[in-house]
């Protein structure tokens, strides 16, 4: 007997996955021309947006139609204004997901996602296919990739840093450090929930070049987790970083993490876990984009606990959040 998850009819369902790259290119285009910021508080003719980003007004047009008729702008008057949905697209918005509608935009991305089949057929990544010394190397050669794709964890982590912070308690940690912290987004408002902690922020030496240094408690430290030595602290913080490796390669990072740690020092995962029982589709999508696009995959808190298992920490809880993370807190053994 045939299961079935969705009310839609069969075809339906089938049409709409087929045809769902349509509205995400449309999406990724808007973004990358800044037609948000071209939209003003009523609504604006479509002309006008598109001089403001030097394109052809009747493509545009029918681009935002797509867009509106799934509630990113809306269609007024021949023009379109915001909806809480498009807003989120300006640069200047707080929260803005503008650099995380761009990420797929990135050469890097949208290469190596058309070649899924090799992932598929091979069990390899995609992205050896397109760029063989991998996604990160890459970033390293275009600064101008890293920096949106910097911007897209960062825009990403804005929707639910507020949900870690409530369920978490980082005022116990005295010394916290952030393993691939990124732009140090996570890092900056964890010191203020954290008002007696300071920070250190560990990334790729690009990567740290990259972020706003003068901030009070926060100190950086430019490296390869691979390679070098990692500051000694009680809290690592290790947000959206293990889905980005096999298993190998998790436990060289927890391992260095375990040599660097003050004894007893605590390490909080922040990720999406697969969950034992039932299906999240957001989770499953991120799983397949880390097949092909890091060789990577997305864990169950099990999987995980293995992990801190054969690398000398001990699972101690499993802290579910408001929203799609869930913190895994381990010990050092
Ligand atoms: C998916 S991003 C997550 C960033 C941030 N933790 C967040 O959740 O927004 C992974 C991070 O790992 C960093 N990274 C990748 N390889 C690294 C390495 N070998 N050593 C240190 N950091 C690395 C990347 O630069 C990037 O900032």
């Amino acid at each position: 007997m045939a299961i079935t998850q969705s009310a839609a009819p069969p075809q339906v369902t089938i049409w709409e996955t087929t045809n769902a790259i349509v509205a995400s290119r449309a999406l990724h285009v808007v973004a990358e021309l800044g037609v948000a910021d071209h939209v003003g508080q009523q609504s604006t003719p479509v002309a006008t947006i598109a001089v403001g980003c030097g394109v052809d007004p009747r493509s545009l047009d029918r681009v935002l139609r797509l867009l509106s008729s799934i509630g990113i702008f809306a269609r007024r008057r021949g023009g379109y204004a915001h909806t809480d949905a498009s807003l989120l697209l300006r640069s200047d918005a707080p929260g803005s997901m503008r650099a995380f509608a761009r990420m797929m935009n990135l050469r890097l991305m949208n290469e190596t996602f058309t070649e899924l089949m090799h992932s598929v057929r091979s069990g390899e990544p995609a992205v050896n296919l397109v760029e063989p010394r991998g996604f990160w190397a890459y970033l390293t050669d275009h600064p101008d990739q890293a920096r949106v794709f910097g911007e897209a964890m960062e825009a990403r982590a804005a929707a639910y840093i507020a949900e870690v912070l409530a369920a978490y308690d980082f005022r116990r940690f005295t010394t916290i450090a952030d393993i691939g912290g990124g732009l140090g987004h996570l890092l900056r408002a964890l010191l203020t929930a954290a008002p007696g902690a300071t920070g250190i922020l560990f990334d790729l030496p690009e990567v740290v070049a990259a972020t706003d240094v003068a901030v009070e408690r926060l100190t950086t430290v430019a490296g390869d987790f691979f390679r070098d030595p990692l500051p000694r602290a009680d809290l690592y913080i290790v947000m959206e970083v293990l889905h980005d490796w096999d298993d190998q390669d998790c436990l060289r990072i927890l391992s260095a993490i375990r040599r660097g740690a003050a004894p007893g020092a605590t390490v909080a995962v922040i990720e999406n876990i697969v969950p034992e029982t039932g299906d999240d589709p957001r989770v499953n999508a991120l799983d397949v984009l880390m097949l092909a696009i890091t060789g990577g995959r997305e864990r169950t808190a099990a999987e995980l606990a293995d992990l801190f298992g054969s690398s000398g920490f001990r699972l101690q809880a499993v802290i579910p959040t408001a929203g799609p993370m869930k913190v895994v807190e381990a010990t050092a053994v």
